[in-house]
């Protein structure tokens, strides 16, 4: 490629860095306390960078004109010109890279130690990272969800982030960093989210064939909203009032049971996919590939491989009126 404008790159690149890494989400556009310091880090970062692209770019320019100029034929010149040969190396090679280097190492830590800030009592959420979903324990409640984290918004929530098979990484970037989740060991994410709203996240650490579609979403809610939820959550299902509702559950119990909780139930007690407790609560299917809606949820109990390729998730086989009375079933779990 020939760059015959590299100002227009440097901001298309620019653009496309700022434009939202995962998704619809910016860590440009922070909204907790976190992520709010990693978006300082992030311009200390960018302004010095932009320094040394200028210093860089200038020193080129300097140099292609230099050459045009014909060599000095007097000796004490051509010295003078070693001389800023030699100064202009240790200054680029060794000063510069100091001082440019330096602040960015403060500031790395300094940043690691504010978004470590932890506060007395906060709320606990047990993340645990599966290929290729998310589930979420609230161990004070009860409740138990998957990829759907909804958090009190402007408490402090402490998040215990654990792994069930390989490396993931939990990432929201309007709400902090990224963290590993590593089989074997306990890492923490203290987050407090400022607004009311949805934040996108993202597995950030490639984990197999599904890794891309590895999302999350934290909801922030009013507290007295949260505490709604949160009690809805940990209470088990409903029992199926209509006919069509209990064949449903008979089927999921059979088919499905080994692998989904349905907290209530007498053989709905899998733990090896989410907990389906309250399905019809959430907005997204299969870890945010889908939203959740009756043609969606019928199309992934179907064809698990069609939507999501490599998934944990077999296709049990069931017919056309299972699947309806299955669905009918789950819809009805608020
Ligand atoms: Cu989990 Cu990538």
């Amino acid at each position: 490629m020939s760059i015959r404008r590299p100002g227009g790159v440097l901001l298309g690149v620019v653009g496309a860095s700022l434009a939202g890494c995962a998704g619809e989400s910016s860590m440009l556009e922070p909204s907790g306390q976190g992520a709010r310091h990693v978006e300082g880090l992030w311009w200390t970062m960018f302004w010095l960078a932009a320094v040394v692209v200028v210093a860089v770019v200038a020193t080129l320019a300097f140099a292609l004109w230099r050459r045009r100029q014909p060599e000095p034929d007097n000796e004490a010149l051509r010295d003078r010109d070693d001389r800023v040969v030699t100064r202009m190396i240790i200054l680029g090679g060794v000063v510069l890279p100091i001082v440019v280097l330096l602040p960015v190492a403060w500031s790395t830590i300094r940043t690691a130690q504010l978004t470590r800030l932890a506060a007395d009592e906060p709320l606990e959420i047990v993340v645990t990272a599966h290929q290729w979903w998310w589930q979420a324990v609230y161990p004070e409640s009860g409740a138990v969800t998957a990829n759907e984290i909804h958090v009190p918004v402007g408490e402090p929530v402490r998040l215990r982030l654990r792994s069930n098979d390989v490396i993931h990484s939990f990432w929201v970037p309007e709400v902090h960093g990224k963290t590993d989740l590593i089989p074997g060991q306990e890492n923490t994410m203290d987050i407090r989210v400022d607004a009311p709203g949805v934040y996108r996240g993202q597995c950030a650490e490639f984990c197999g064939l599904q890794h891309a579609l590895m999302r999350l979403r934290i909801y922030a809610d009013p507290p007295a909203e949260f505490e709604r939820w949160v009690r809805q959550e940990a209470a088990p299902a409903a029992e199926p009032t209509a006919e069509q509702l209990r064949e449903g559950q008979t089927t999921f119990e059979a088919q499905c049971g080994q692998c989904h909780m349905i907290r209530g139930t007498r053989l709905g007690v899998g733990n090896v996919g989410p907990d389906l407790t309250h399905l019809a609560s959430r907005d997204t299917l299969a870890a945010g590939a889908l939203s959740n809606t009756t043609y969606n949820l019928a199309r992934w109990i179907l064809d698990p491989q069609g939507v999501k390729p490599g998934s944990r998730m077999p296709d049990v086989g069931l017919d056309e009126d299972d699947i309806q009375a299955v669905v009918a079933y789950l819809e009805s779990l608020e």
